[in-house]
């Protein structure tokens, strides 16, 4: 495994541990802008991106923090040029295949989240290995939201739940938000604390809709292939000001 960061391998000393997040979402993006900047093509920006990623995991769980979801590939990013949908669907296989002794070795517990039937076969036969040889793994929760969108997720849920209402298993009465939120992909995961977004765009892009209604939201103007430990550690110092108040005074 590529270790880009060796240095702050320790939860620096001006965190508390106390108050970390203990989910962390992260919207990856800036992967192409990257790599123009560089002069290469696209794709070199999601592979620098997928080290990115690894080195975040591994410093997510240095630092104790229980569970990472990130946003691999959106419902709406089938719409990109066919060549980089192809690159990205044997990237994401090449990766789960090459890292899956590491994830065991390193006690991570993967799991994908969205419309995973879409994704080509072999993919998908990745995917279901990987969550089968690690569901009894106690590290960190890594979630991959893959061929996701939020809304479609909603919509899932919401027709999941009226199929028991007609079939007579429950009452529209008993429909409430614990129950909504168990029939999301992400059901009996806790919510994210802090969402993270490269490249300073202020959207949420149809991630996690539901399931971010109290999270603290980051925005850095880094690219994601250049976000690092100093970046996720001046996330956490910024998450750590913030007063977490969900409503209340
Ligand atoms: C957004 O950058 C990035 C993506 C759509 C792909 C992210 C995927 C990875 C980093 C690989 C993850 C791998 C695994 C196995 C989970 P962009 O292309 O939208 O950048 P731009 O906005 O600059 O064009």
């Amino acid at each position: 495994m590529i270790v880009k960061q060796t240095t702050l391998q320790q939860l620096p000393a001006d965190l508390d541990s106390a108050r970390l997040p203990k989910h962390v979402a992260v919207i990856m993006d800036g992967n192409g802008r990257w790599a123009k900047r560089q002069g290469l093509p696209r794709i070199m920006g999601h592979r620098r991106g997928v080290d990115s990623l690894k080195d975040l995991l591994r410093c997510c769980k240095d630092w104790g923090i229980c569970a990472l979801t990130a946003y691999a590939f959106s419902s709406e990013n089938w719409g990109r040029p066919l060549d980089e949908v192809n690159f990205l669907m044997t990237l994401f296989e090449r990766v789960l295949r090459q890292e899956l002794q590491e994830m065991m070795a390193e006690n991570v517990k993967i799991r994908f989240v969205g419309n995973l039937q879409a994704l080509p076969e072999s993919l998908q036969a990745e995917i279901s290995r990987s969550m089968t040889e690690t569901r009894n793994n106690q590290g960190i929760e890594f979630t991959v939201a893959t061929n996701y969108g939020a809304r479609q997720e909603i919509v899932h849920a919401c027709r999941a739940i009226a199929e028991k209402v007609q079939q007579g298993l429950i009452t529209p009465e008993q429909i409430d938000e614990s129950m909504f939120a168990r029939h999301l992909y992400t059901a009996e995961q806790a919510d994210p604390d802090l969402l993270i977004r490269t490249s300073g765009e202020m959207r949420l892009s149809n991630f996690l809709l539901w399931q971010v209604a109290y999270a603290e939201l980051y925005v850095t103007n880094t690219l994601w292939p250049d976000f690092n430990r100093q970046e996720f550690h001046q996330a956490l110092l910024a998450y750590q000001k913030r007063d977490r108040r969900f409503g209340k005074v």
